[in-house]
């Protein structure tokens, strides 16, 4: 009897759900191209009835495109990238791309695990950066589109193999992007290891939230919830400490521009040529929590970002300095836009003080954050 009624609820459920989605969100899926080694790549369009609409492309799990309304309702393109697949087989700036298996930097490549030292593909200077000559970024993911009750979904898979780039262990790594009719682009990231490895996955966008290529980002109002950072040196890895954020230009506690400080004389900001650190999160549980809020004042628009992790690279691109020309001939400029990269903190691996990254078997690693985006004025 409560079986059968169980059964029952779980059909109108079911219809409910296939109803609301089937009118409000679409997946919609083409191809894209073919990588060099002749795997077909597809782009997938994910919209939620609203104008607000994102592309996905199963290489590397990139956000191509991202278009969202300003105060008046005016959709614009926020995301740096490229017109065409070819552009991202050379993406040294790792525009929209997922970050892994290990996310920001890992001195000298090398870490201990277990007794064990393991030594890692070198691709920045000293360091292995975002997953080394290989990573996440530039992989062919398996994709799956659907509706889904909470909005249009994309889920990735793909099994990263004992030993890629120096990494221990076989991950199973799946990523879902949902993008809901409330206008919060959902991502989840989950990971499963057949031997103990260090984990640390996260999405590399640049927002530009006037438009990509419509100027630099100076003008923005940040605020992230964090009393602390990590400190670097000059090869960008943390000494270990925490610093507070107080007294200092990494103080976003109150919505500050991002230009008014990032010229100071203060030697963490010249050490990373303006802002590319780890803020530590102010975090009251596990749950999703607000970590930033970005407001364009021209546009209206704003983005929040929630999340699981403990910490976020907030980093200005700093690299960019015209040569990458990307979408619609655009020439990106230094600050040509900022990432707020959800993550552990960097070289957690040589730091037993730091939140442990350490996937275990047995264990799932299980991470989300959300981008929501809003506009000033009206019902804001
Ligand atoms: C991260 C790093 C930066 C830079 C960019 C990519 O955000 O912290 O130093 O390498 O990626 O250009």
């Amino acid at each position: 009897m409560l079986h059968g009624l169980l059964c029952l609820l779980a059909v109108i459920g079911f219809l409910i759900g296939q109803g609301t989605a089937g009118e409000k969100y679409l997946i919609k899926k083409d191809a894209f191209g073919v990588t060099s080694d002749d795997k077909a790549v597809d782009l997938y369009t994910l919209s939620n009835g609203s104008g607000t609409e994102v592309r996905v492309t199963n290489y590397g799990g990139i956000i191509v495109s991202l278009i969202v309304p300003d105060r008046n309702g005016k959709l614009a393109d926020i995301v740096l990238g490229y017109d065409d697949l070819k552009g991202y087989f050379n993406n040294k700036a790792y525009f929209g791309a997922l970050i892994g298996r290990y996310g920001n930097r890992i001195a000298g490549g090398k870490f201990k695990l277990d007794g064990k030292e393991y030594t890692l593909a070198k691709n920045n200077g000293p360091n292995s950066l975002h997953g080394g000559l290989k990573g996440f970024n530039q992989v062919v993911w398996e994709a799956n589109g659907a509706q889904t009750s909470r909005g249009a979904t994309l889920t990735l898979r793909y099994i990263s193999k004992d030993g890629e780039e120096g990494y221990p262990g076989t991950l199973t790594v799946e990523v879902t992007y949902t993008l809901t009719a409330a206008n919060e682009l959902l991502l989840e990231y989950t990971a499963r290891t057949d031997r103990a490895t260090p984990v640390n996955l996260t999405q590399h966008t640049y927002f530009n939230l006037q438009g990509e290529g419509n100027g630099d980002i100076l003008g923005h109002e940040v605020m992230i919830s964090a009393d602390r950072f990590t400190p670097v040196d000059k090869d960008l890895i943390p000494t270990g400490k925490l610093h507070p954020v107080k007294g200092s230009p990494f103080d976003f506690i109150s919505p500050t521009t991002i230009g008014s400080r990032i010229n100071g004389n203060y030697d963490q900001l010249s050490l990373g040529r303006g802002y590319d650190h780890n803020l530590v999160l102010n975090r009251s549980g596990n749950e999703l929590e607000l970590a930033a809020r970005v407001h364009e004042p021209k546009s209206g628009r704003i983005l929040e970002i929630y999340t699981t992790e403990p910490a976020v690279q907030f980093y200005t691109g700093n690299f960019l300095d015209g040569t990458i020309i990307g979408k619609n001939n655009h020439a990106y400029q230094q600050h040509a836009g900022f990432c707020l990269e959800t993550q552990h903190y960097p070289d957690s691996p040589n730091h037993p003080s730091f939140p442990s990254t350490i996937l275990r078997p047995g264990d799932v690693f299980h991470s989300r954050t959300t981008f929501k985006f809003l506009a000033d004025g009206k019902g804001n």
